[in-house]
C-alpha cells in the first residue's frame, strides 16, 4: 500500500500540469493530392469569391495583390488582383500574376538572417559573438560588446528602431498644425529620407548615428522591433564574406534556390506592380537594404517558403529556425529570429488546439506584405499588396480570410485522413492473448485510445488511474506524434507517445493555473521501456507497444461511433 501510494505520488507530480490539447497532434501532412484535396479545393473556391468581393469595394480601387499558398513540395493555390486605378503614364505590369514583382520590405530580414545562419554553419562567424568583434567602429554608449549577432537577429539587442526613416518632420509640411513645436533639419543626417532619398545612407552614416545614440533596453532584456539590427547584420555579412550584401544574397540564396526574378536592385517595369501615388519602388535603400530592400513575386516566394518548410531545423547546428527567442507583448505573440510568431487557440473552435503561425510582415510606402508558415500543416502562404490608401486594412483582411479558411480546411482534411489511417480495433497478433486497443480520432480530441485490454486486464480502468493520469480529473488517452521513426531511412515505424489529456474546464470551475501546461512526454517506464510508446508499421497494418511486448493488427472499423469517451 505504501509503495503504491509512493508511485502514484511520483507519477502525478510528473504530470502536475493538466494539458488540454497537444500541438502538433498529427504528423506533417504531405498534401499528395495537391489542390485536388476535397476540403482544400472547396476552401479555395470559397476564398476566390470572398477575396474578389472584398477587393471590389471602391475604396480599395488602387490596391493590387498576389496571394499564393504552397505545401512543402508544390503550389496549391494562387489568386491575383490588378487595381482598376493605376498610373496612366507609368502603369507597370498590365495584369498581375505569379511573376509580378512587389517590394517585400521587411520580409527581407528573413533573407538576411538565413545568410547569417549559413555563415554560422560555415564557421566564418559565431551567433554568440559580440557585434563589436565585427564592427569595432561602434564605440558609443550602446554596449555593442554585450550585444551578440543572435540578439540582433532576434530583435533582442535593445538598440533603437531606425535612423533614417519615419521622421514626422519630413511627412508634414507644417508640424505646428498638429501641435509639434517648430523644428529644422539642420542637425539631421544628410541621406535617405533626410535628403530626398539621394544619396542613400551608407555605413559611415549608420555607425556615426549609432555612436551618438542611447539604447532602448539593456541587451537581451526585452525584444522590440528594430530595423537597425538588420542593417548591422548586413554589414557583418559583407565583412565576413567580402561581398556586397547584394552579391551575397544573389550567390547564396536567390541563385541556388532559382528565385529568378528576385533582386535587391530595382528591376525594370516589365513585372512591376506600381501603385498610384508616392511609393518606394525606385528608392535605393543603401545600407538599409538588409532590412527591407528585396523585390520578389509570389512564385519566387513560394519557392523560398518550400525551402524553409523543408529545412528549418537543418540550417545551422543547434538552430531550429522556427523556435521563439522571446516573448512579444501579446499572450500568444513571440519574436523568433526574426520571425514574428503567433499561437492562437481561436482558429479551431472545436478543439481549441493551438495553431502556430511563423510569420514576417513588411511595409514600405506603397507596399505591405506578409509570409506565414504553418509548420504543423506543412503549408506556407505569401500575401503581397501594392496600395495607396488603406494598406494595413487590406493586408489584415486578406491575412484573416486566407489563413482561417485554409487552416480549417486543412484540419478537416487531416482528420479525415487520420481516421482512415489509424482508427479501428487492433487485436494481438498472438491469438492466445486477450489484448486489444481501439483508436478513434476526431479533430476535437485527436487520436484517442478508447479501449485498451492487455492480457485480459482493462488497462483504462485498472492501470491508467493508478500510474498514468491524475484520477481526480476527467482524462482521455491521446496519441501524440514524435515525428520520428524506428527506421528513419525507410521512414517506417512511426513513433507516437500516449499522453493523458484532460477535459478543458470552462466558466466557474476554471482556476487561473488550469491554463499552465508544461510538456512532459516521457512518463512512466516498465522494465526499462517507455510504457507509453506506440509504434505504427503502416505497411504491415500493425501497431506495436514495446513495453507491453505486444504487436496488434488493425482488424475492423471502430465498434461504435462514439467520438469521445471521457473516462471518469
Ligand atoms: C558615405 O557617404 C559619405 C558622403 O555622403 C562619404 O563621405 C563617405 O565616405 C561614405 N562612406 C562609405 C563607407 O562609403
Ligand atoms: C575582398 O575582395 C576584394 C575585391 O574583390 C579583393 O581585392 C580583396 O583581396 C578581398 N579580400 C579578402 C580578404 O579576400
Ligand atoms: C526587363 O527585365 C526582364 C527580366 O525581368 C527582361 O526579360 C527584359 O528584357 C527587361 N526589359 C527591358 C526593357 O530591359
Ligand atoms: C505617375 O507616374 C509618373 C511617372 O513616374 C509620376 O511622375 C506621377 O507622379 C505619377 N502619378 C501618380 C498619381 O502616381
Ligand atoms: C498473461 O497473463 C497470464 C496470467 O493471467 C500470465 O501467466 C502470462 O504470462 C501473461 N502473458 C503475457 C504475454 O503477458
Ligand atoms: C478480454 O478481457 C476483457 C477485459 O478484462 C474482458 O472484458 C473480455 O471478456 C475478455 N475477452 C475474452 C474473449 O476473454
Amino acid at each position: 500500500m505504501r509503495k503504491t501510494a509512493f508511485l502514484l505520488a511520483s507519477l502525478i507530480s510528473s504530470t502536475l500540469s493538466t494539458c488540454f490539447d497537444p500541438s502538433p497532434a498529427f504528423p506533417v501532412p504531405q498534401w499528395h493530392n495537391g489542390a485536388k484535396d476535397k476540403h482544400l479545393a472547396s476552401a479555395f473556391n470559397s476564398l476566390r469569391t470572398k477575396l474578389d468581393t472584398f477587393i471590389s469595394n471602391p475604396k480599395y480601387s488602387a490596391a493590387s495583390f498576389s496571394i499564393e499558398l504552397t505545401s512543402q513540395t508544390s503550389s496549391l493555390f494562387s489568386h491575383f488582383h490588378t487595381a482598376p486605378e493605376r498610373n496612366a503614364t507609368r502603369p507597370g505590369t498590365p495584369k498581375v500574376d505569379g511573376d509580378s514583382l512587389y517590394r517585400i520590405a521587411s520580409i527581407t530580414k528573413t533573407f538576411t538572417t538565413l545568410g547569417l545562419l549559413y555563415q554560422a554553419e560555415a564557421g566564418t562567424l559565431n551567433l554568440d559573438d559580440p557585434v563589436s568583434d565585427y564592427i569595432p567602429e561602434l564605440t558609443g554608449q550602446i554596449p555593442f560588446h554585450d550585444i551578440t549577432l543572435r540578439a540582433l537577429a532576434s530583435q533582442l539587442s535593445g538598440i533603437p528602431r531606425d535612423f533614417a526613416q519615419s521622421d514626422i518632420l519630413l511627412e508634414i509640411p507644417d508640424p505646428t498644425f498638429i501641435g509639434l513645436p517648430p523644428a529644422d533639419k539642420k542637425n539631421l543626417i544628410r541621406c535617405d529620407e533626410y535628403a530626398d532619398y539621394d544619396p542613400p545612407c551608407n555605413a559611415t552614416d549608420l555607425v556615426k548615428w549609432l555612436n551618438h545614440h542611447a539604447p532602448l533596453f539593456a541587451p537581451n532584456a526585452e525584444s522590440t522591433y528594430s530595423n537597425l539590427n538588420f542593417e548591422l547584420l548586413g554589414l557583418v555579412l559583407e565583412r565576413v564574406t567580402n561581398m556586397t550584401y547584394e552579391e551575397y544574397m544573389q550567390t547564396s540564396i536567390f541563385t541556388p534556390l532559382k528565385m529568378s526574378l528576385t533582386t535587391i536592385s530595382t528591376p525594370n517595369d516589365t513585372h512591376a506592380v506600381l501603385p498610384v501615388g508616392d511609393n518606394y519602388w525606385d528608392v535605393d535603400e543603401g545600407i538599409q537594404n538588409p532590412t527591407g530592400a528585396i523585390y520578389s513575386s509570389t512564385t519566387d516566394m513560394s519557392t523560398y517558403l518550400r525551402y524553409i518548410l523543408t529545412h528549418y531545423n537543418a540550417l545551422a547546428t543547434g538552430i531550429n529556425w522556427f523556435q521563439p527567442a522571446s516573448f512579444a507583448t501579446g499572450l500568444g505573440s513571440f519574436y523568433g529570429m526574426p520571425w514574428e510568431i503567433f499561437r492562437t487557440d481561436r482558429i479551431l473552435p472545436e478543439s481549441r488546439r493551438p495553431v502556430t503561425f511563423v510569420t514576417k510582415s513588411g511595409g514600405l510606402p506603397g507596399y505591405v506584405s506578409r509570409v506565414s508558415l504553418m509548420p504543423e500543416y506543412g503549408l506556407g502562404v505569401t500575401i503581397l499588396v501594392a496600395c495607396n490608401e488603406h494598406c494595413g486594412e487590406v493586408l489584415d483582411r486578406l491575412q484573416e480570410v486566407v489563413t482561417v479558411e485554409v487552416v480549417r480546411a486543412a484540419e478537416e482534411s487531416v482528420w479525415e485522413g487520420l481516421g482512415v489511417g489509424y482508427d479501428g480495433v487492433y487485436e494481438a497478433v498472438d491469438r492466445e492473448l486477450n489484448s486489444s486497443i481501439e483508436l478513434v480520432s476526431s479533430s476535437g480530441t485527436g487520436i484517442v485510445m478508447n479501449s485498451f485490454v492487455s492480457n485480459g486486464t482493462d488497462v483504462l480502468a485498472e492501470v491508467v488511474p493508478k500510474f498514468w493520469a491524475d484520477p481526480r480529473k476527467s482524462w482521455r488517452l491521446q496519441l501524440v506524434p514524435t515525428l520520428l521513426y524506428k527506421d528513419e531511412k525507410e521512414q517506417a515505424g512511426e513513433i507516437w507517445r500516449i499522453l493523458a489529456m484532460y477535459e478543458r474546464k470552462e466558466g466557474k470551475g476554471r482556476d487561473v493555473w488550469d491554463d499552465f501546461c508544461i510538456t512532459d512526454i516521457d512518463t512512466a517506464k516498465y522494465a526499462g521501456l517507455p510504457v507509453n510508446e506506440v509504434v505504427f508499421w503502416h505497411e504491415e497494418g500493425v501497431m506495436e507497444l514495446p513495453a507491453w511486448k505486444v504487436t496488434m493488427k488493425q482488424s475492423t472499423e471502430p465498434k461504435n461511433d462514439e467520438r469521445f469517451v471521457v473516462q471518469q
